[in-house]
């Protein structure tokens, strides 16, 4: 790439950086949707008044976004004034029940956005290690969102698929934990199809433990319980307790993956096994390079995992520790491990040595 290419790409970076704010704030806002309920090409009075925003703002973000190409301007009118609509085919993009991943990582940009601050002093040679929960607990809701759907179905059907035994375990009843188990998601997932088993998520988080408890409860799921604790420190007489023990995105966050691992190992029956679920990306950036996923996995390992694993002493391992590490901590930990790589996972199959 000349130089010349690479700076027009630094001014497209720029331009789409900008533009990314404005459709942050339209996304949580939820003005693309009123926009698109309003069905007609609106004047920023019109808009503000439907949304309850202030004009003035509405003024500038309609003209950001205009401006942007995100949203279209129509100018015949008698009264000589612009209006403001969303083309149909765009509305679904623009919504973040509608658009996916993209849509839903833009909805979230503000929890990376707040902790850019601390984060550069993280960089420094004298400066914190790391970054403590508060500012990222919108990232229950935000993943949430980002798991809607297929997502949780998906995997559990993933898992089925490469744990021939599984089904026929779950659908006579089996006994799950899920370690680090977040919104709940993944568990309510299972336990609303196999109601013979009993399954239980444990989070060192409380507000995610509130969230997946409330959920629950609200969907009337019996078989499923939630539970605040440390994965890396389960109570002693858990000791071969689980047929099943499942992690998904939790050992790269761990504070002392070893442990995480032993304590896995100890709380499963003799014939039990687990699922550690995690990134698929590999130990060298250099094999990264042509991931779909890699862009957003190596962001948010640098704005939340590693500073977040770091301010409570671990080690901070991140996202893109890399399937290569993992393998060779998982058989330090003593297990013997099957590796199931697709472009969105890395699924390791985990029994007793
Ligand atoms: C990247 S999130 C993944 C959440 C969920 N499994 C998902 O995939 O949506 C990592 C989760 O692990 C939890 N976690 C980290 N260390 C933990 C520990 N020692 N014990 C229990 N949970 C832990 C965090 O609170 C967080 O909810």
């Amino acid at each position: 790439m000349s130089a010349a290419t690479f700076a027009e790409r630094m001014l497209q970076l720029k331009n789409d950086a900008f533009t990314s704010l404005g459709v942050s704030v339209g996304l949580r806002l939820g003005l693309f949707e009123v926009l698109g309920d309003m069905g007609r090409p609106v004047t920023p009075r019109e808009l503000a008044t439907r949304a309850n925003c202030k004009e003035k703002y509405i003024q500038q973000w309609l003209g950001q976004m205009a401006c942007s190409d995100i949203i279209k301007i129509s100018t015949e009118h008698a009264d000589g004034e612009e209006r403001y609509y969303v083309p149909e085919d765009r509305l679904p993009s623009l919504c973040v029940d509608t658009g996916g991943a993209s849509a839903v990582w833009l909805y979230g940009l503000p929890v990376f956005a707040n902790v850019q601050h601390q984060l550069e002093e993280c960089f420094r040679a004298d400066g914190p290690q790391g970054i403590p929960y508060e500012p990222y607990k919108e990232l229950i809701q935000v993943r949430s969102k980002l798991f809607a759907g297929r997502f949780w179905p998906n995997l559990m059907k993933q898992l089925a698929d490469n744990i021939p035994s599984l089904t026929s375990k779950l659908e006579t009843g089996a006994s799950i934990l899920e370690i680090g188990c977040g919104s709940g998601d993944f568990m309510k997932t299972f336990a609303r199809k196999f109601t013979k088993s009993q399954f239980f998520g444990i989070d060192s988080c409380s507000e995610a433990i509130k969230y997946a408890s409330e959920t629950a409860a609200n969907d009337k799921i019996s078989n499923v319980a939630f539970a605040e604790k440390d994965g890396q420190n389960l109570p002693s007489d858990w000791s071969g307790m689980y047929d099943y023990v499942i992690t998904v995105k939790v050992i790269h966050d761990a504070t002392d993956p070893k442990k995480m691992l032993s304590e896995i190992k100890r709380v499963l029956k003799p014939d039990g096994l687990a699922s550690i679920i995690d990134l698929p990306m590999r130990s060298k950036v250099s094999e990264n390079l042509h991931s779909p996923i890699t862009n957003t996995v190596y962001t948010a390992g640098l704005f939340h995992c590693i500073p977040s694993s770091m301010f409570y002493g671990g080690p901070g391992l991140g996202p893109c520790w890399g399937v290569e590490n993992m393998e060779e901590l998982l058989a330090t930990a003593g297990f013997k491990v099957k590796t199931i790589l697709n472009e969105q996972i890395a699924h390791y199959v985990c029994t007793d040595k």
